[in-house]
């Protein structure tokens, strides 16, 4: 059985050209040969766009805004990671995905071509979201710090070198938001922004019911607005990380829960620094019909 430091705090490892998670880089042939059910949902993310919070969201809107029925496990058994495997210190992933009864929720980070073709041949619903990548760095900054899986943590400075060159775990922020929005034209995947999230929560949250194809009456939508809002979230032990392992996160760096806002990067980015952010930004999503919002 692996210890802590075999996993904790190593460089990342990569996975057909993906810089991953050395710990979760190690279980890749069992993520490659993973086996979907065709009413799978999918929850994609780029690292600390809000996956939890959509993924709160999406188990209410099947339960129907039961808030008792939403307290039955923990998110991450709820919605297990796919690609999560830290042997010794955790279930896997995919040990909960198989213990969990369907329609299940799977939530993954992975990049486009790494995704297991099982989801693709069962053609599963997915649900994207994106935040805006000044945001994204910032948030996943933080979470470096916390977060004894990531490589040892180095300064804001180098960190945002690192992140807009590619060098954090699952690679290219502009990658991942490219080419996951370009398969919205063949795919039925529902693409999601955090910003409008925050501004009209009731209004992406109607989406997701439709799209899941659930009809929910204003009052339950008021209802999972209230109770996935950043202030329930972040003092709910079920959803706030705090009953992983503190070798794994710990909180006392910086919590899981951080702020949960739109345009936290004017806070930490220099004059500088924004600079070549939107000249790479730019370069990057030149082509792409994209658009984020960094103004708030
Ligand atoms: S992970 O580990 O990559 O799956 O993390 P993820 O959940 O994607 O992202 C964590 C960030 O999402 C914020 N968050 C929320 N924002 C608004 N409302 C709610 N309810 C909510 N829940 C989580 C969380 O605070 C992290 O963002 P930052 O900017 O660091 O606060």
């Amino acid at each position: 059985m692996a210890s802590p430091k075999d996993i904790l705090r190593k460089s990342l490892k990569m996975v057909h050209g993906c810089p991953m998670i050395y710990a979760f880089a190690n279980n890749w042939e069992e993520v490659e040969q993973f086996r979907s059910r065709p009413d799978d949902i999918v929850i994609v993310t780029y690292p600390q766009t809000g996956t939890t919070w959509v993924s709160e969201i999406v188990d209410m809107v099947l339960n129907d805004g039961d808030v008792e029925k939403s307290k039955r496990d923990f998110i991450t058994a709820k919605v297990p990671m796919l690609e999560m495997a830290v042997p010794g210190l955790r279930t896997s992933g995919i040990e909960q995905l198989e213990k969990n009864p369907s329609p299940r929720l799977v939530k993954t980070h992975l990049p486009i071509d790494l995704l297991p073709k099982s989801f693709w041949e069962n053609n599963c619903k997915m649900i994207y979201m994106a935040r805006n990548a000044k945001d994204v760095a910032v948030s996943y900054y933080h979470f470096d710090l916390m977060n004894n899986l990531h490589p040892p943590p180095v300064t804001w400075e180098k960190y945002l070198e690192n992140f807009m060159a590619g060098n954090v775990a699952y690679g290219s922020w502009f990658n991942h938001v490219k080419s996951w929005w370009k398969k919205t034209e063949e795919h039925p995947i529902l693409f999601l922004h955090y910003e409008d999230m925050k501004e009209n929560p009731k209004q992406e949250i109607k989406k997701i019911a439709t799209f899941l194809e659930k009809n929910l009456n204003d009052e339950i939508l008021d209802k999972i607005v209230h109770h996935t809002s950043f202030g329930m979230m972040k003092d709910n032990p079920l959803v706030n990380y705090t009953h992983i392992p503190n070798t794994v996160m710990d909180h006392s760096k910086s919590p899981f829960m951080r702020k949960g806002i739109a345009g936290d990067w004017k806070n930490h980015f220099t004059v500088a620094q924004n600079e070549k952010f939107d000249a790479i930004y730019g370069k990057e999503m030149s082509g792409s019909t994209m658009k984020f919002r960094m103004d708030f």
